[in-house]
C-alpha cells in the first residue's frame, strides 16, 4: 500500500525540493511556464499572462493539505532561486504505481539539476512512499528528458506513436520509461 505523506522537503547536494508558494507566481511564470522552449516539451501551452500562472498555482497550493499530493518546487540552495518543479501523480492504488513529471527553467538546463531532482523524488517514492513502479514518458524529440530517466535507472519500455497532441496541435511520439521498486532497492 502507498504511504502518503504529502510534499515534504527533500534535500540534495545542490537543491531543496519543497512546496511551491503563491508568492512565487511571477518567478514561475518568468522562469519556465511562459517559455516556449519549455512548453514545447510539455502537453500544455506556454502561459501568456501571469494571471494564468496565478490560477494554476492557486490550484496547486490549495492541494497541499491533501496528503496524497506530491508537488515540489525545485530551489537552488546556493542562490535561493526557484528553478523548476517536479511531481508524482496518477497514483494507482490497485498497483501502487505512479507517474513523474518535471520541468526546469531554460537557463538551468544541462547542469545536472534535472537528474538530481528526479533521483531524489524516485528515492523518496520507493523508500518512503512504498511506490511499486514510477513511470514517465517524453516526446521522442526531447532526448534530454529520456537521458535523465536513464541516468536514474529508469528503463525504456517502448515508443507509443502519437501518444499526445500538444497545444500546437502536433501529434508527438513518446518514449515510455519505468523503474520498479525491486530493481531500485537491490
Ligand atoms: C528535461 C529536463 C528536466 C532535463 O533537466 P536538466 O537539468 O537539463 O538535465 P541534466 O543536466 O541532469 O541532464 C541532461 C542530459 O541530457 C543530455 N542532453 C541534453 N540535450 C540533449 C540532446 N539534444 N540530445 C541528447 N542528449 C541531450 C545532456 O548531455 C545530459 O546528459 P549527460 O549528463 O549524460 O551529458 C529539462 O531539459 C527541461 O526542463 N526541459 C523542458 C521540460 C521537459 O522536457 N519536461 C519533461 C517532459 S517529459
Amino acid at each position: 500500500m502507498i504511504k502518503f505523506s504529502g510534499t515534504p522537503v527533500l534535500e540534495t547536494d545542490r537543491l531543496l525540493l519543497r512546496p511551491l508558494k503563491q508568492s512565487e507566481t511571477q518567478s514561475i511564470f518568468d522562469n519556465w511556464l511562459s517559455d516556449e522552449r519549455v512548453a514545447d516539451n510539455r502537453v500544455n501551452a506556454a502561459h501568456t499572462s501571469v494571471a494564468q500562472t496565478e490560477e494554476r498555482l492557486k490550484k496547486i497550493v490549495s492541494q497541499y493539505e491533501d496528503q496524497e499530493f506530491c508537488y515540489w518546487g525545485i530551489e537552488l540552495k546556493e542562490t535561493g532561486e526557484l528553478i523548476g518543479e517536479i511531481d508524482l501523480y496518477d497514483f494507482d492504488c490497485s498497483t501502487d504505481n505512479c507517474e513523474v513529471s518535471y520541468s526546469l527553467g531554460f537557463k538551468w538546463w544541462n547542469h545536472g539539476y534535472g537528474t538530481e531532482a528526479l533521483q531524489a523524488v524516485v528515492e523518496f517514492g520507493f523508500r518512503q512512499m512504498n511506490i511499486h513502479k514510477v513511470s514517465a514518458a517524453h516526446n521522442t524529440d526531447n532526448p534530454a528528458s529520456g537521458r535523465i530517466m536513464a541516468k536514474v535507472g529508469m528503463k525504456q519500455e517502448g515508443v507509443i506513436r502519437h501518444m499526445i497532441r500538444n497545444a500546437k496541435n502536433q501529434y508527438k511520439d513518446c518514449s515510455v520509461y519505468g523503474i520498479l521498486r525491486e530493481d531500485y532497492l537491490i
